[in-house]
């Protein structure tokens, strides 16, 4: 039977999962505020709606016959739009409202995390008053992470003596004007993401991903959605060991035996310290950039994953392509503080293609927040497109990504060259070796 799947979500992340199913029995429709011109084109349809509303995601779903549904961002998922689609009858892949709290509710996550006794959990505190939260920034022996307790689209958090100081902090805290945040340790080391399949119990682990955060090269500046990332061509990352990534999957393991009955994607954003991986957060979904490094590289086919989760089947063993990938976005001018929307967008898919074949690796582009009209393709006030390369090693999956963006054009455009170079990557080796005293 071919099945009919619904992709909801307009991103770089959803273009990656529309390339995936591309190539599978399957009938692809996309739903998305904004008219994303990749994922159009790989679908059947496209219907430009709404995604936080279930009712319009579901009558969608019902009037494309939909066997199946994947959803893509966070915000969906926190409208409930998995529990609206599952009881339309069409299987969601990804959690309902209530499971998708792993992410949305970072009080709940921290409480449930210590109430389970799952490992990698740093020291935390939740409040609902806020000066009783700048008192304890004054007593806590030690720099703390500020997080508001709600979706941000990972741009809330600031990190006392990395990117503020004690009083700027207390600062942040009383004029954001947050209801509910969370005080957390401050964890020291390398960032990385190991991104799950999950359904049944069942728990399938891709390939560790490193995302840069922060909006400028060096790590500078503010944080984003995620500026680019890269992955090796086995499990693990150069700074890190095969040991470190399975203390981090026993992590997840755990988080999954605890949730009971999630479904989706499990997300796990890892800090590794010189006493192993601890959890920064998890996610409900994909990563956005991280989905563009593991699809691209996953040989197994995603509609079977799909159809054993609603089955109620074990879910295929993965494979992937031993390959490194390298993605780098485009975001437009002055983002994340002040983007600036409305730059036309050209790129030219084919001779980045070719140029790939010619480095003896693969170019691919993935359009994410730009939104397709009459007369061509123009930014909006979110991240653009993205390049991702794909080759033998880091360096040239990243020289291939850099020759694809600079056929691409990055007038009104600011992307981070720094993002898998070697400088950049033997500096994360560097600095793990330092904090372990190698
Ligand atoms: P989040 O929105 O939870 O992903 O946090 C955004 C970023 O803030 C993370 O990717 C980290 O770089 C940083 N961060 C969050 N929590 C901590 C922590 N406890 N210690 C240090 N950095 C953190
Ligand atoms: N890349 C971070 C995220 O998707 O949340």
């Amino acid at each position: 039977m071919t099945e009919t799947v619904l992709l909801v979500g307009g991103g770089g992340r959803e273009h990656a999962v529309a390339r995936s199913l591309a190539d599978s029995d399957a009938e692809l429709y996309a739903c998305a505020g904004n008219r994303n011109p990749g994922i159009a084109r790989l679908a059947a349809g496209f219907e430009t709606l709404e995604t936080t509303n279930p009712t319009a995601v579901t009558a969608y779903a019902r009037e494309v016959d939909a066997t199946l549904a994947v959803v893509g961002p966070e915000a969906p998922l926190d409208a409930g739009v998995a529990d609206a689609l599952d009881d339309a009858g069409v299987y969601a892949f990804g959690p309902q409202q209530a499971e998708a709290r792993i992410e949305t509710d970072k009080a709940f996550q921290r409480r449930f995390m210590k109430r389970h006794d799952i490992q990698g959990c740093p020291d935390f505190e939740t409040f609902e008053d806020m000066e009783a939260a700048c008192e304890y920034v004054d007593e806590y022996d030690g720099d703390l992470a500020i997080k508001p307790a709600g979706l941000t689209g990972g741009k809330g958090v600031r990190v006392i003596g990395d990117q503020v100081t004690a009083e700027e902090g207390k600062a942040y805290i009383r004029e954001s004007g947050y209801d509910r945040i969370v005080l957390e340790e401050r964890l020291i080391g390398e960032e990385f993401t190991i991104q799950a399949f999950v359904a049944n119990g069942q728990v399938r682990v891709t390939p560790a991903v490193q995302d840069h955060k922060r909006a400028y090269e060096g790590d500078e500046g503010p944080n984003t959605g995620g500026m680019g990332s890269y992955s090796d061509g086995g499990l693990e990352l150069p700074f890190m060991s095969r040991e470190d990534y399975e203390d981090a999957v026993a992590v997840l393991e755990a988080t999954v035996d605890a949730l009971e009955g999630y479904k989706g994607v499990l997300y796990g954003q890892f800090m590794l310290t010189d006493e192993g991986p601890k959890v920064v957060e998890f996610n409900a979904r994909f990563g956005d950039p991280e989905a563009m490094n593991t699809l691209p590289v996953l040989n197994t086919d995603f509609l079977d994953v799909l159809v054993a989760a609603r089955e109620g089947e074990s879910l295929p063993k993965l494979s992937f392509d031993p390959k490194a990938t390298v993605c780098k976005y485009a975001v437009p001018a002055g983002y994340p503080t002040e983007p600036e929307a409305g730059t036309k967008v050209t790129v030219d898919e084919d001779s980045a293609a070719a140029a790939a074949d010619d480095a003896d690796g693969e170019a691919i582009l993935f359009y994410a927040s730009v939104d397709e009209r009459e007369d061509g393709v123009y930014t909006t006030t979110s991240r653009a497109f993205a390049v991702v390369g794909v080759a033998e090693s880091i360096t040239t999956a990243e020289g291939i990504a850099e020759d694809a963006l600079a056929l691409a054009g990055e007038e009104g455009l600011r992307i981070r060259h720094d993002i898998g170079k070697p400088d950049l990557v033997q500096k994360r080796i560097d600095h793990m070796a330092e904090l372990r005293g190698d």
